[in-house]
């Protein structure tokens, strides 16, 4: 298979780094690049709403000289006549040269990474992760904040589903002196596999369910929408949707250089009036996200093969979540990672990385 961005781990510090760099030098030498992906085609399946991060890829790919195909919704291709991902990755493979999909289910682009023959990055996989997001994200952060150690980062709204933050926390995760405040309601904290990953690392972090508490130790706070079309119950969502409201007001809690992150779209959760303050980044994040994306299609299609990483399929597990793709898909092997720490391990589904139950027949791994 060829080298994917699927999880943000999958790229090292040092090729973050050198992302970031490219990204840098295609902003300011924008005509040194404008034809290196001529006679390349990026395919874009969106099986999800999208304006940002579908036309971000597109106008990536079309400012490197490349070309675009396009899928937008399930209802607009084979997968709603039942076609499971890897056929699809296979089909798409022999058009393309590279995938950039979004998909409702958690794992699915990584069942298209195994699947296809060209590289996938995924660009959303249900409420798991948002890898390429975390890319603008993070070039953001370097360009205003000049280093990503010693910050303390808080993460505010709905750290349940927000797939974003799931893929902030890993990547800031790796940097000297980071700390995380997390900022929710007690229904909507962040999924036991993140802290899971801070706890064995020993990376400080803190719940709170108060943003104005919060706010007067942060040097970043990422804002997030209430995701309403994760949840189960419409009331609940009523119930929560209004919980943070950035105001002018709550800004005057915070350090005066600190920064305001949000990957967009914002439904209320800033107000209109925080846009005008200096500290308010998030449109400087839509256009680095383009920018990196450029230096990410560039360094894929440059990778050569890998193996197809083995799975572990210990017997006597199955997932239990119902959003993840190992659910669905055709004849798709279950397979685990062994998480957790030495004397009390877990073991995660491979694809969405929710703890595994054990099945009627009992344990046997
Ligand atoms: C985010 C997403 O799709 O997860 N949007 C984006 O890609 N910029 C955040 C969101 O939809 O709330």
């Amino acid at each position: 298979m060829r080298r994917s961005l699927i999880d943000i781990l999958d790229l090292s510090v040092r090729e973050l780094d050198d992302l970031i760099d490219t990204a840098s030098d295609i902003m300011e030498r924008p005509f040194a690049y404008a034809h290196a992906c001529e006679g390349k085609k990026l395919a874009t399946l969106f099986f999800e709403p999208s304006t940002r991060t579908r036309l971000s890829f597109e106008a990536a790919m079309y400012e490197l000289g490349g070309h675009v195909l396009s899928v937008t919704g399930a209802g607009g291709s084979s997968v709603s006549k039942g076609e499971s991902i890897a056929d699809t990755a296979r089909t798409v493979s022999c058009y393309a040269d590279i995938i950039a999909m979004r998909h409702p289910q958690e794992g699915a682009a990584l069942v298209a990474a195994r699947g296809g023959s060209i590289p996938v990055i995924n660009a959303g996989d249900g409420g798991h992760c948002h890898p390429t997001q975390t890319l603008a994200d993070m070039m953001t952060i370097r360009k205003e904040k000049g280093a990503f150690e010693d910050l303390t980062v808080g993460v505010c709204g709905d750290l349940k589903y927000g797939r974003t933050v799931h893929s902030l926390i890993g990547a800031m995760s790796r940097y000297r002196g980071v700390r995380f405040v997390m900022i929710s309601p007690e229904e909507l904290k962040v999924p036991a596999y993140v802290t899971e990953a801070l706890d064995q690392k020993q990376i400080p972090y803190r719940e709170t369910a108060s943003l104005e508490e919060a706010m007067p130790a942060l040097d970043i706070l990422y804002m997030t929408r209430v995701q309403r079309e994760r949840f189960d119950d419409p009331a609940l969502y009523e119930a929560l949707k209004d919980t943070y409201i950035l105001t002018p007001e709550k800004m005057t809690l915070a350090k005066e250089d600190m920064i305001v992150l949000h990957p967009l779209p914002r439904v209320n959760e800033i107000s209109v009036a925080v846009d005008t303050d200096e500290r308010a980044c998030y449109f400087k994040q839509v256009l680095y996200g383009k920018y990196m994306r450029m230096a990410l299609i560039l360094k894929l299609l440059e990778e050569p093969a890998v193996e197809k990483p083995p799975v572990q399929a210990p017997k006597g597990f199955k997932c239990v979540n119902p959003r993840c793709i190992s659910r669905t898909e055709q004849e798709l092997e279950p397979a685990f990672i062994r998480s957790g720490s030495k004397d009390a391990p877990v073991w995660r589904c491979l694809y969405c990385e929710a703890e595994a139950a054990r099945d009627e027949e009992g344990p046997r791994a």
